[in-house]
């Protein structure tokens, strides 16, 4: 398959974890014969130094002629200490959501048996774990209409849907339940907030499209604290820009490190892959960070493309390496290996995949079903 793709690193960690995912795709590309282009583009603070903007006119046409976007991380403490910037790197990231249209953000929580003890949960609370969250991504309180009075001292943030941004994300999340455990969880605030009590009756609607899916619709009170202590009792999770962003975060330490979760954001004409976990400056440069997450973002890519076995191939090497313990630091304290050789270990063993014929893993094909 010809593929082109745009590989924007942004900030902190971001681009040295995703010079290991594109070490990744370049084995698939080799062992696969497949005929993959990337283009690097400026985003975040690193385009902001450069040209003024946190997405420069450039990094955006070459978003919109590349067939997927791979995405590193964005922001830096510069701006994080200064609430009052006009412009901020994330910017960059809220604009090209906003411009390419990538309404569904696929977020998959798988826990991996080998790491479990890396969790802060217990081993029983974790073990089987396999959710996804699908989250509202370009609209509700991150895009409504903006304010700060003129004295600074009053601020507004609108949250506001309409029914056709929930229902277009809503069918994606249906249709991922169908194929996965048929279950699926709303999570809103609708004792308290109008936009979620839309979301309830839109979503209980749609519902009846999908009679083999299970709806159940929870406060996100309740599922905050229930995600955390029987996370296998969800399957899809269904919520808005705001409330998944939260869900997801809680979700990174379920599994024992910020570094092993990927996510796709999917639209109908544009899609980027980037790891969840955020920038992560201080650890910039040392070649400390976790590539896994980058790596499982560039198999979401490939799972988007309905390379099944190059997905495969990929989580094979990542299992490999947690097998052989050729981890970064967040994974083990003791370990010798750094991002970059955690990187050339796994791309290395997608392209010699002898080691891995043993392999009988019980996470292998991680984007199997999540992506439409
Ligand atoms: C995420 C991030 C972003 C968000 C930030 C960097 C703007 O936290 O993708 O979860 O809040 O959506
Ligand atoms: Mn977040």
């Amino acid at each position: 398959m010809k593929l082109n793709i745009a590989v924007l690193g942004g900030d902190g960690i971001g681009p040295e974890v995703i010079d290991q995912a594109v070490k990744c795709l370049q084995a698939v590309e080799e062992n696969f014969g497949h005929d993959f282009t990337f283009t690097n583009g400026l985003v975040g603070a690193a385009a902001m130094k450069a040209t003024g903007s946190p997405i420069p006119e450039e990094t955006l046409t070459l978003c919109k002629n590349s067939d997927a976007i791979l995405f590193g991380a964005i922001g830096t403490p510069e701006y994080d200490n200064d609430p009052m910037a006009k412009v901020r790197p994330e910017d960059g990231l809220l604009y090209l959501r906003k411009e390419l249209d990538l309404f569904t953000n696929i977020r998959p929580i798988k826990a991996f048996p080998v790491l479990s003890s890396n969790s802060p949960f217990k081993r029983d609370v974790i073990t089987g774990t396999d959710l996804v969250i699908y989250r509202e991504l370009t609209s509700g309180m991150y895009f409504g209409e903006k304010s700060l009075s003129e004295d600074g001292t009053v601020a507004t943030d609108l949250c506001r849907y309409t029914e056709e941004e929930i229902s277009r994300v809503a069918h994606m999340a249906f249709k991922a339940a169908k194929k996965r455990k048929r279950k699926l969880t709303l999570v809103d605030k609708a004792h308290v907030l109008e936009t979620s009590r839309l979301w309830r009756k839109v979503v209980t609607k749609i519902a009846e499209s999908y009679p083999e899916v299970e709806l159940t619709c929870m406060y996100l009170d309740h599922a905050s604290m229930a995600i955390l202590l029987n996370p296998n009792s969800f399957d899809v999770i269904l919520a808005s820009n705001m409330i998944g962003d939260i869900l997801s975060s809680q979700c990174n330490v379920l599994i024992g490190s910020a570094g092993l979760l990927p996510s796709a954001s999917i639209g109908t004409e544009y899609a980027m892959f980037e790891p969840i976990h955020g920038s992560y400056p201080q650890a910039k440069g040392k070649n400390i960070a976790n590539p896994v997450a980058a790596i499982y973002s560039a198999a979401l890519l490939l799972d988007h493309f309905g390379l099944h076995e190059e997905v495969n191939a990929i989580v094979s090497a990542v299992h490999q390496s947690f097998r052989k313990e050729i981890v970064t630091i967040d994974i083990m304290g003791s370990t010798k290996y750094g991002t970059s050789s955690v990187g050339d270990f796994i791309a290395k063993n997608i392209v010699d995949a002898d080691d891995n014929l043993n392999i009988n893993d019980e996470n292998i094909g991680l984007g199997k079903s999540t992506i439409i």
